[in-house]
């Protein structure tokens, strides 16, 4: 996504870049949001996003320094990870406490109690911001970010088979279609930045075991154990490019996720079932198939999904994570407020999403 494009605007645009650039840490990390009570963190999976958003209006600087405060947290656990893939390479079990955390602190620490804390063991993000380096450099990543860089790779090529936690922090026992794609194109990035073509080999198995296990009914599901639809499978071809749009299985994914997922309104929910916060309609899964829709010729699509994540500010001007007056599970909605207060607003990836809706690339694998 590095070649040079004009910027698409809108009067929303520069709220969406104020909030992401004003919610980055002297560190480099991008919070998720900054006044939500559980999410005063910086997450791999909402800063990778907000990084290629800020990529695609041209803010390099701020994004130099989210991957410089990656690479180091990474580095940093160098030891731990090396443990971790000779337990891997041994058939050992590797402690809960032992796998890199979903979220650290601002600061790059982590917040230690693992056992009673967040589900923090997720593998999606550490795909994620390989892909989004990859994005940014290409093949001329700067040295010092090579380490950081080859330790996630090594750490997803290893871990991939094992179950943990999916995007939305849930099912922690099982594999997800969405991690499984985020690591593989985590990895295609990998093997160009650092030259090395078995990272690409990596990448094609998990391909062959999504194709294999991870589609039923003729569409892709969120895992093998899981026949539902996840709006987050848009990935797959927005932005990891791993399937062509019209690849038929694609193709009817998407389908069935706009028929499935829509709010009256026209908002894309999670899932079915999903119940936090009432499974309500969110921001930036409407963004993302609004983007999958502009890079593919939907026009209407797009205007429609521009429309409505516009629609979507809050009476403090910026974009929440979910719009709760359309919830599928609506006796959710008061037990949540009630338990972590109102939804996230402003939520950095939806932001994120918004400018990606209007500018984002897809890369393709060339
Ligand atoms: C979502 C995650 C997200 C986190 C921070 C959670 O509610 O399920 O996908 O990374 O919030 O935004």
């Amino acid at each position: 996504m590095s070649q040079t494009q004009t910027a698409q605007t809108t009067d929303v645009s520069e709220v969406s870049r104020t909030v992401l650039l004003d919610g980055q840490a002297p560190s480099g990390a991008y919070v998720a949001c900054p006044t939500f009570s559980q999410y005063g963190f910086g997450w791999l999976r909402d800063g990778a996003y907000c990084a290629l958003a800020l990529e695609s209006v041209g803010e390099r600087e701020s994004v130099v320094r989210f991957h410089a405060f990656a690479a180091r947290i990474i580095e940093a656990r160098a030891a731990r990870v090396e443990k971790i893939i000779a337990a891997l390479d041994a058939g050992a079990p590797v402690a809960s406490a032992e796998w890199l955390p979903t979220r650290y602190r601002l600061d790059g620490t982590e917040e230690g109690d693992h056992e009673n804390g967040w589900p923090n063991f997720q593998l999606d993000g550490y795909g994620t911001w390989l892909f989004a380096l990859h994005s940014l450099y290409g093949t001329d990543v700067p040295a010092e970010l090579v380490p950081g860089a080859r330790l996630a790779a090594r750490y997803v090529a290893a871990a991939w088979r094992t179950p943990c936690y999916d995007y939305w922090e849930e099912f922690g026992d099982r594999v997800h279609t969405s991690t499984l794609a985020a690591i593989a194109a985590g990895l295609r990035g990998a093997a160009r930045m650092l030259g090395d073509a078995g990272f690409d080999a990596t990448a094609d198995e998990i391909v062959e075991f999504i194709v294999a296990r991870c589609v039923s009914d003729g569409v892709f599901v969120k895992g093998p154990e899981d026949d539902r639809v996840d709006a987050s499978l848009v990935s797959l071809a927005t932005p990891f490019a791993l399937f062509p749009a019209d690849e038929p299985v694609m193709a009817a994914t998407i389908e069935r996720i706009r028929s499935e997922l829509a709010s009256p309104s026209g908002g894309i929910r999670r899932y079915l079932g999903d119940d936090y916060y009432g499974g309500s309609p969110w921001v930036l899964l409407t963004a993302w198939l609004g983007w999958h829709d502009r890079v593919n010729g939907d026009e209407a699509g797009y205007r429609r999904a521009v429309e409505w994540v516009e629609g979507a500010v809050s009476p403090l001007g910026t974009l929440p994570e979910q719009i709760v007056s359309e919830p599928q599970l609506p006796e959710f909605v008061p037990q949540w407020e009630e338990r972590w207060g109102p939804v996230a607003d402003p939520l950095l990836w939806s932001h994120a999403k918004h400018l990606l809706l209007l500018n984002g690339a897809v890369e393709p694998w060339s």
